[in-house]
């Protein structure tokens, strides 16, 4: 039996997958993560975990030792240019050294130098990183998570209007559960082909059918109003967001429109045995979140 590591395990993905994994029976697996305080429930489980941060790499040859397979979660470090990609050659680096034989990626779709998306680069030039390393890989390029719908919607209940720079351009969410299930399977798998999969939710839906499906999971009516990109970068900025997250965010709605986000794949269904989460089921399953009683 292969030891498993997954990487950034105290993150919302990397501790579902550590989840997925012991409820499977799965247990020569490690965690390594900055924070292994917040893994004690399930170092309890039987899960070994380890101190790792990408940006002091001799803490990762401990952390990586004995690993044959390794899910490498994508870090959030936007804040300096360069410093994700950076963090994420010397995890390859150190897992090389290691002895590993195979590392799981978590991508972005469409993680090509002529995207628009400002998060395009790091993920391109990772994933080069990997294909000219000593270890064979899974690229797994996820859409957008269904999940981020959940604040801009909560917000558009509330104003009547979800205002975005896609234009008629759709999206394949799919949901972050749906991408660990994936990552999971990638994981445990036995798989040692070089192989990069879209993971992607069962439809590519435009903003028009997004707010459809909300006004009828809500019961509040919510229209769509378009902005050009910069009255939305202007928006986000004021709201207060990180310059580096609004640019993220402006341009996957221009990534959007031109048609980057629409690819629709089977990733899920066949990595897991079970078909992605449709946005209708998921934006139902949270409706809560959409419309507290509070706003009733
Ligand atoms: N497709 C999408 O829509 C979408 C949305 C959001 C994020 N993402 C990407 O997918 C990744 C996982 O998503 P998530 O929802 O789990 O995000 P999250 O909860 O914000 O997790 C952030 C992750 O970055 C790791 N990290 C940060 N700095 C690190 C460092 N110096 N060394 C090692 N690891 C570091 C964290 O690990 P520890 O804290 O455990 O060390 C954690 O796993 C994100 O980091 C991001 O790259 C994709």
């Amino acid at each position: 039996m292969s030891t498993l590591l997954i990487t950034g395990a105290s993150g919302h993905l990397g501790r579902r997958v550590a989840e997925l994994l012991l409820e499977a029976g799965q247990h020569r697996i490690v965690l390594a993560t900055r924070t292994p305080a917040k893994l004690a429930d399930l170092a309890a489980r039987g899960a070994l975990v380890r101190g790792a941060d990408f940006d002091d790499p001799a803490s990762l040859a401990t952390a990586f030792a004995g690993a044959d397979r390794l899910l490498l979660v994508s870090t959030d470090a936007l804040d300096q240019p360069g410093r994700r990609l950076a963090q994420h050659r010397a995890a390859i680096t150190a897992a090389a050294q290691a002895g590993a034989r195979h590392i799981v990626y978590t991508s972005l779709t469409n993680a090509v130098p002529s995207s628009i998306m400002s998060l395009a680069p790091d993920h391109a030039l990772t994933e080069k990183a990997l294909a000219a390393s000593s270890l064979s890989w899974t690229v797994l390029r996820n859409n957008l998570y269904t999940d981020n719908l959940l604040p801009s919607l909560g917000f558009a209940v509330a104003t009547g209007k979800l205002q975005t720079a896609s234009g008629s351009g759709p999206i394949a969410y799919v949901t972050r559960e749906d991408c660990a299930r994936t990552a999971a399977a990638a994981l445990a798998s036995t798989e040692t082909a070089d192989r990069t999969l879209d993971v992607t939710g069962p439809a590519a839906l435009t903003s028009a059918q997004i707010v459809a499906l909300a006004t009828t999971v809500t019961g509040r009516t919510i229209t769509h109003g378009p902005v050009p990109a910069d009255g939305l970068r202007a928006g986000l900025t004021q709201a207060g967001l990180p310059a580096a997250l609004v640019e993220a965010l402006v341009t996957f709605d221009l990534a959007a429109a031109r048609g980057e986000l629409q690819s629709v794949s089977t990733t899920v269904t066949q990595l897991t045995g079970r078909a992605p989460t449709t946005v209708a089921d998921f934006l139902a399953a949270h409706r809560a979140q959409l419309a507290p009683p509070s706003l009733a």
